[in-house]
């Protein structure tokens, strides 16, 4: 690889210690492929990838990335990025087929090859549990809107942690809760594809119910060292304009976005107008006895997954504040700004906005990057390259954005970048390329793009 480390996106040496964690991130689902191998059975993915229609390309994760079996070639590729953190999920539906009962050993040791191979180079395995892939025999018993579904869920971290936890020390529940619930059960636009707002508030519940359960059970079983957290997807809602149904939509997106999540997680309480709202359309969340308890469980490290901020109006285009249903309008108006290939505005100092809130208003909860990056429409050279100066910027400002806010006293000790190759990206399938390493899908030949070697010479420069 040759040095790409651009004049001008020098990153600030002073900002970080040698300390902070750098590291890429994937998912199971997004790059392993293998879906029928060694007694792993559909997860909701699978099913969802089959409906005409919910995936561009009618793309699917049957061969991905192919990394089930180039996991090794795949964790030299990692150190050659001289990162020292790894970040990946286990699929459920490996290690434990039918979402309750015995382990399969056969799926469950492909993670612990995994971490030996990681460990064996000197890089930080980071798992998280869950990122998206429910087994289907679950969802079929009523998935996440079922009150079950998150005690099966600690039973499953469990078998996972017993295995991995002498080697592994950094442990994720939950990948983005509010994409599983909202985009899954009320947008229906993620798996498994249900259009019920009931139903997703109740499975809000229930992956928080999950997470504190099996943080519980893992933390009882732990040994100093060990942290705990989850990942949570966060953007900025601010009011587009200064009127009051503005800032009402403002609130009710930052309330149904952050703090549905944050508030019962940090605070043990749902935020009472958000509670409020849910009372006016005859909703609540299915709280039970000493569930908030069980979700306000300790942590130590929040993962924020952060890609753009958003304003938010309080009326529809023709200046209609309600919708057709008769609920209040919340409309999200995206920033100005150039976008990527996802359509997303590039907003950094909407970044450091999040941080440092996060920092003001849930104190003493040290931050990671667990995810942050860029899609845009690569063009490879013949031999795989790509000169990708649009995402090495986003990345370099992205990270200037999180040294400002380490400036501004947030604690935030990592930064991943989402991702390490491209890969199925969900309802966009492969259209929608985030990697800093290129992935050529006919011949499975990875290439590292501008963007990594950028990466890869600014954390070497950082170091030294
Ligand atoms: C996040 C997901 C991740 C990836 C990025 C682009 O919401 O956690 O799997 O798809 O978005």
């Amino acid at each position: 690889m040759t040095s790409n480390a651009a004049p001008g996106l020098l990153l600030p040496t002073a900002d970080f210690p040698t300390s902070f964690k750098w590291g890429v991130a994937t998912s199971s689902y997004q790059i392993e492929g293998a879906v029928a191998e060694d007694g792993r059975t559909p997860s909701i993915w699978d099913t969802f990838c089959r409906v005409p229609g919910a995936v561009v390309g009618a793309d699917n994760g049957d061969v991905a990335c192919d990394h089930y079996h180039r996991m090794p070639q795949d964790v030299a590729l990692i150190k050659s990025l001289g990162v020292d953190t790894y970040r990946f999920s286990v699929a459920w539906p490996r290690v434990q087929p039918h979402g309750r009962g015995p382990v399969n050993p056969a799926g469950l040791a492909f993670y612990d090859r995994l971490t030996d191979e990681l460990l064996a180079v000197g890089i930080d395995p980071w798992v998280t549990l869950y990122h998206w892939d429910l087994p289907q025999e679950l969802e079929d018993a009523g998935g996440w809107p079922n009150r079950d579904t998150a005690y099966r869920f600690a039973d499953y971290s469990m078998l996972v942690f017993d295995k991995l936890s002498d080697r592994v020390t950094n442990w994720t529940t939950l990948n983005e809760p509010w994409c599983s619930a909202w985009l899954g059960y009320n947008v229906g636009v993620h798996a498994p594809g249900r259009k019920d707002f009931d139903a997703a508030i109740s499975a809000v519940h229930h992956l928080l119910l999950g997470h504190g359960l099996a943080t519980q059970r893992m933390k009882a079983a732990a040994s100093p060292g060990h942290t705990f957290g989850i990942t949570l997807n966060m953007g900025t809602a601010d009011p587009a304009t200064d009127t009051e149904a503005d800032r009402d939509a403002a609130r009710r997106a930052d309330g149904m976005g952050l703090r549905i999540y944050l508030d019962p997680l940090r605070k043990g309480a749902y935020p009472q107008d958000m509670v409020d709202d849910l009372t006016a359309r005859g909703s609540a969340f299915p709280v039970q006895d000493r569930d908030l308890d069980i979700i306000s469980t300790p942590f130590e490290v929040l993962g924020v997954n952060f890609y753009f901020g958003q304003d938010f109006s309080g009326t529809d285009e023709a200046g209609n504040p309600l919708d057709e249903d008769g609920h209040p309008v919340v409309r999200a108006i995206p920033l100005d700004r150039p976008r990527t290939a996802m359509d997303w505005p590039i907003t950094p100092e909407r970044f450091t906005q999040l941080l440092v809130r996060l920092h003001r208003d849930y104190p003493g909860l040290p931050l990671v990057i667990t995810e942050n990056g860029a899609a845009f429409d690569d063009r490879a050279t013949p031999d795989g390259f790509v000169a990708d100066d649009n995402r090495t910027s986003y990345l370099a400002e992205h990270i200037a954005a999180v040294a400002a806010a380490r400036d501004q006293g947030a604690d935030i000790r990592g930064y991943f970048a989402w991702s390490l190759m491209d890969n199925f990206e969900w309802a966009e399938g492969y259209a929608k390329r985030f990697g800093i390493v290129h992935v050529d899908y006919q011949t499975q030949k990875r290439t590292p793009k501008q963007s990594a070697l950028w990466f890869r010479d600014n954390i070497a420069r950082l170091r030294s």
